[in-house]
Formats: C-alpha cells, structure tokens, sequence
C-alpha cells in the first residue's frame, strides 16, 4: 500500500513491511472515506492494533480521541504520550457539566459561535432526555426543553443543568401547558441532577477536554454496569468532543470505539457515532471501530430498524476492514459482509494473534502486527497488567 504511513508490521505474503496511513490513502484516491474497522475474538489482539496505530501516528502531528474507555486500557497510553485520561464514575471527584460551552473554533464570529453553543447544547439536553427515557422525545418536549433552556442561559454566564430542570417542571411566567409539555422530559432530566445518576453533571466541570492535546480519553472503567450512566457519560462526552472534532483547522485525528458493541447499543450515541462517520473526510477525522464480530452490528436495534441500518452504514462506510481471528460459525457472515474470497474464509480462523486480514477497498493483506517490547508493556491488558 505504497510506503508512506506509520509501521504496521509484516505483509505475510510478501514477506515486506507493511505500513498504514488512511489520510494518506485517501489524499490519494485509493479509498473515498479515512474510516476502520477492526473485528476479531477476544484476546486477538484488534486494542493492541488500535493503540499501535494511533500511537506511531502521534509524531506525525496526528491527535487521538477516545470518547469512552470502559476498560480503562486506553490511559496508560494517553499518560505515556503526553496526553490525558478523564476519569469518571460515582464516588469519582470529576464532574462535567453538560451545558459547558465547549472548544471555539478559530474563524468563527460571535454569532456564529452562540448559534453552535446554543445548538449543541439543545442537542445535548434533547440526546440526554432521550437516553434517560429511552425513547424518541416529541416535539412538544423539544420545546419546552428549549425554552427552559433559553431561561436558564438567559440567567446566567455559567448555565447548569438544576437550573435546566427547575424551569422544566415549574416554567414560571408561562403558560400551564408548557409545564405539562416538560414535565415527563423534566423528570428525565432530574435523575442526573438528584436521582441516582446525581453528582456527575449537576455543576460547573472540573474538568475540561483540551483538543490541543496530543491524546484525551474518557476512562470509564471505574463506572458501575449503569447501561444508562455508560450512555449519558459518553453522550455528554462526545458533545464536547464534537465542539473540538467539528473545527475544521483541527488537523487530522483518530476518534476510537473499542469495544464498540457495548456502545452502540445506546440509540443516542449510535445516531452520534453516525454522523461523526460522516463528518470525517470534511474535518480531517479517522474514526476506527472495533468489536467482535462483524454480526454485533445484526444485534444492533430490532430488524430493519433504524438503529440497524445506521450499524450497517457504519461498516458500509468503512473501506478500510480489519479481521483479527473469527469463530468457525461467524465465517459465512464474515465472509458475506467484506466479501472474501473463498481462501480468505479459510484463513480467518488459522489467524494468530496480531494476524489480520486488512481489506483496503478491493485489495486484501494478510499483516503481522509488530509489537515494540515497550509498546508490548504499555499496551499489557487483561490481569497480567492488573497484577
Ligand atoms: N501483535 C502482537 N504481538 C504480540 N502480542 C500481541 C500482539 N497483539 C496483542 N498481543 C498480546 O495479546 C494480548 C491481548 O491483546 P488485545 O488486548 O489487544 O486483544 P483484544 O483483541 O483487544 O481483546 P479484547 O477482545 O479482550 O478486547 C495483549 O495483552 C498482548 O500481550
Ligand atoms: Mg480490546
């Protein structure tokens, strides 16, 4: 694949080094859009790959974002390069608040700006209602959020989400149908402000996501199996990352999902994921996804919802495939979904660890990922690296 980009390892076939760089790839026509996948069993080795190659690609001016960690096996990494891991989670000093204005672009004027604070923020508060009640919000709902939200902005520099919610369920100087619109998506809200989910996003932050940095994960390993916590963490998480992602001078950056099945079970987040897929040939954005089996994206959402659809544009929109080691009975619909060739199918589940079979567009290589014995013990997971 032409010989500019970071080291990968060994091209099994031709016995040659193998190297990867989807800007490069795509500056030059070989694939229309910079986006990853990378799927194989556990224990085949697709984080050491993802961390491999975001890593090496760091001197070359590349940034790193991982908009949610759960095994916290990205902030080792982030550490080692001069970067940063957010830790969050109950019991955790850390908290952020949702209605944080977030990154401003260069080259934007006033009104602009306040025109994208004010729409993410609405999208935020809108995507959080929705994942706390798990269902689509009505319009009635996205007004009285709106106007709540206009309330409370319109109150004060440093608008927090109480403030939010206390207009939600007693919209003083309104009408008694504004009320009765918000009460439901007011309810929703005031879980993460005095429910169960209290603590984590009811005041200013205490911390800030610095695009500038070269790596900044979300670490969520220390988050209890909450599926909602997971989903409105990294919903508010990959907000803020939008407002830095969404700067078109903010060069070229991989965004990670490993261990991409959890996450996209959460309809926000997956609606989130997809328009950021989108997004990224315009802003300079890689975004690699990985999980195990090309088939967790069939056990997205019911059949032929839209929450399938969207997982399945996912992998359509990736020309860059990555297949790590694959159980015998996931062959068919492996090979199905990247339509391998038959020898491909056969070599699938012979893969070692690091082995992979990498299909760039049409073409196919069969690499050995190389681990530096540095990289090897910074990248060290599972109970070996806890001791
Ligand atoms: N290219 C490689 N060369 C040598 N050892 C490797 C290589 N890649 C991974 N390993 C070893 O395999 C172990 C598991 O790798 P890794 O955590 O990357 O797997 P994974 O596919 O992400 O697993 P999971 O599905 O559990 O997340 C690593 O701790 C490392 O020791
Ligand atoms: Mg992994």
């Amino acid at each position: 694949m032409g010989s500019d980009g970071v080291f990968v390892g060994q091209d099994l076939y031709s016995g040659s080094s193998f190297v990867y760089d989807p800007w490069v790839l795509y500056a030059q026509g070989v694939i229309t859009a910079p986006n990853v996948v990378i799927a194989g069993i556990v224990g085949a080795g697709k984080s050491s790959l993802a961390k491999s190659l975001y890593s090496r690609s760091i001197p070359f001016g590349r940034r790193v974002y991982v908009p949610g960690d759960p095994k916290g096996e990205h902030t080792a990494v982030a550490e080692a390069v001069g970067g940063k891991a957010i830790a969050l989670g109950h019991g955790m000093i850390n908290r952020l608040n949702p209605l944080d204005a977030g990154h401003r672009p260069n080259g934007l004027d006033d009104a602009q700006w306040t025109a994208q604070v004010t729409a993410r923020r609405r999208d935020l508060l809108g995507a959080l209602a929705e994942t706390v009640l798990d269902r689509r919000l009505t319009p009635l709902e996205h007004t009285a959020i709106d106007i709540a939200l206009q309330d409370a902005v319109h109150s004060s520099d440093v608008p927090v989400l109480p403030m939010v919610v206390d207009r939600l369920l007693d919209p003083r100087d309104r009408d008694n149908r504004l009320a009765e619109d918000g009460r439901i998506a007011g309810h929703a809200l005031r879980r993460l402000v005095a429910g169960d989910l209290a603590g984590m996003f009811d005041g200013t932050s205490t911390v800030r996501f610095d695009p500038t940095l070269p790596m900044v994960s979300l670490d969520l390993s220390r988050v209890t199996e909450n599926a909602t916590l997971i989903s409105v963490l990294m919903t508010c998480a990959s907000a803020w990352m939008e407002s830095a992602l969404l700067d078109p001078h903010g060069g070229q950056r991989w965004v990670v999902y490993d261990e991409a099945w959890r996450l996209m079970a959460h309809p926000a987040l997956l609606r989130r994921m997809d328009a950021h897929w989108r997004l990224a040939r315009h802003y300079g954005i890689a975004n690699m996804l990985i999980f195990h089996k090309l088939s967790d994206l069939d056990n997205v959402g019911d059949h032929g919802s839209a929450m399938r659809a969207l997982a399945s544009s996912l992998l359509s929109n990736a020309e860059t495939r990555i297949t790590y080691r694959q159980e015998s009975d996931q062959l068919g619909s492996t090979a199905a979904a990247l339509g391998l060739t038959g020898t491909e199918q056969t070599l699938l589940p012979t893969l070692g660890t690091g082995q992979g079979l990498w299909r760039i567009k049409h073409r196919s290589f069969v690499v050995q990922h190389q681990l530096h014995p540095a990289e090897l013990r910074l990248f060290e997971t599972g109970d070996r690296a806890r001791g």
